[in-house]
């Protein structure tokens, strides 16, 4: 089977460093063709350290990391996660970066690598903003992805950043909203599925076991970002463009809250006919997921 080229967007944060070491760690089905990255998790800055810090880890530096947004497209700031640690890798021992950015700003990039590629699938594990500042430069840009495959948002669940949204849409609802409303075919994997992908105990020895050094900072990465949320959601994106087969979806129409009431961020979910109204769905949203199938895959790519 052909490999799947994609492009990743992402916000450096200890999970999108797990989402990584998954998708480098399977060479056979995938090819990371570049990463853009987003004010998120933590500031711009770190975020840039931190994904090419993973990157020289795996031995990758050939692959191009973009410079992104640094603020939403509304908010004048973004909120920080505390999740991740001040240095948003949980603490890690990795060395500061040798390698350099690749010169562009990530949605002059995305819009480039997307007519160059001619069809481009892209993965976004952080606020939205390159997608959607890349569709305003670009109007055209749809026709040049096939696909995006996201993790965000929280469909028929609470969020994890206010009551009613996940961190990545609360972020920039406005980034979200625009590429909802792109046309793009979006999958969603929203709390709704990327809480049943947890992190145990079984796991981490696993991947302790494993011995190398990738495995040795994916372990790390496990146990100090579990410790306070145990749930491996960026990794649950990169599972789906993997092995579709071990989650579970429903097909409905999404659009996103974008006032400045506290529903900011909400994914409104239509799925039946009423909700629906006529309109045309434009989201694949994942509600389940083969926990057990998850952790084999993830596991495996790190080497055990
Ligand atoms: O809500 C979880 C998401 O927000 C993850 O992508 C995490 O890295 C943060 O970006
Ligand atoms: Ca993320």
């Amino acid at each position: 089977m052909a490999k799947l080229r994609f492009l990743y967007d992402c916000d450096p944060g200890a999970d999108d460093a797990l989402a990584m070491l998954l998708a480098l760690g399977r060479p056979d089905a995938l090819e990371m063709i570049g990463v853009t990255c987003v004010a998120g998790n933590v500031g711009l800055e770190p975020v840039l350290n931190n994904a090419r810090r993973i990157l020289e880890l795996a031995e990758r530096q050939d692959i191009p990391v973009y410079s992104g947004a640094a603020r939403p497209i509304m908010a004048s700031q973004g909120r920080v996660s505390i999740m991740h640690g001040s240095d948003g890798l949980a603490g890690s021992p990795l060395p500061a970066p040798k390698m350099p950015l690749a010169s562009g700003h990530a949605a002059v990039e995305i819009s480039r690598i997307a007519r160059a590629e001619g069809q481009l699938h892209i993965c976004a594990t952080g606020p939205l903003t390159n997608l959607a500042v890349a569709l305003l430069l670009d109007p055209e840009l749809p026709d040049h992805v096939s696909a995006v495959t996201l993790m965000g948002g929280a469909a028929f669940c609470p969020g994890n950043t206010t009551p009613l949204a996940e961190f990545n849409f609360a972020v920039d609802p406005h980034a979200a909203a625009i590429l909802f409303d792109s046309g793009i075919p979006v999958t969603m994997l929203g709390l709704d599925v990327t809480r049943q992908a947890v992190i145990t105990k079984d796991m981490i020895h696993q991947a302790e076991a494993i011995g190398t050094p990738v495995a040795r900072e994916a372990s790390r990465l496990l146990i100090n970002y579990g410790a306070k949320d145990p749930c491996l959601h960026d990794p649950a994106a990169i599972a789906w463009m993997l092995s579709p087969d071990m989650f579970e979806t429903v097909t409905g129409h999404v659009s996103i809250c974008t006032d400045s009431s506290p529903a900011a961020g909400q994914v409104v979910a239509a799925v039946s006919e009423r909700h629906l109204a006529g309109r045309t769905p434009n989201c694949t949203i994942v509600t389940g997921v083969d926990a057990a199938a998850f952790q084999r895959l993830f596991l495996e790519a790190l080497g055990a």
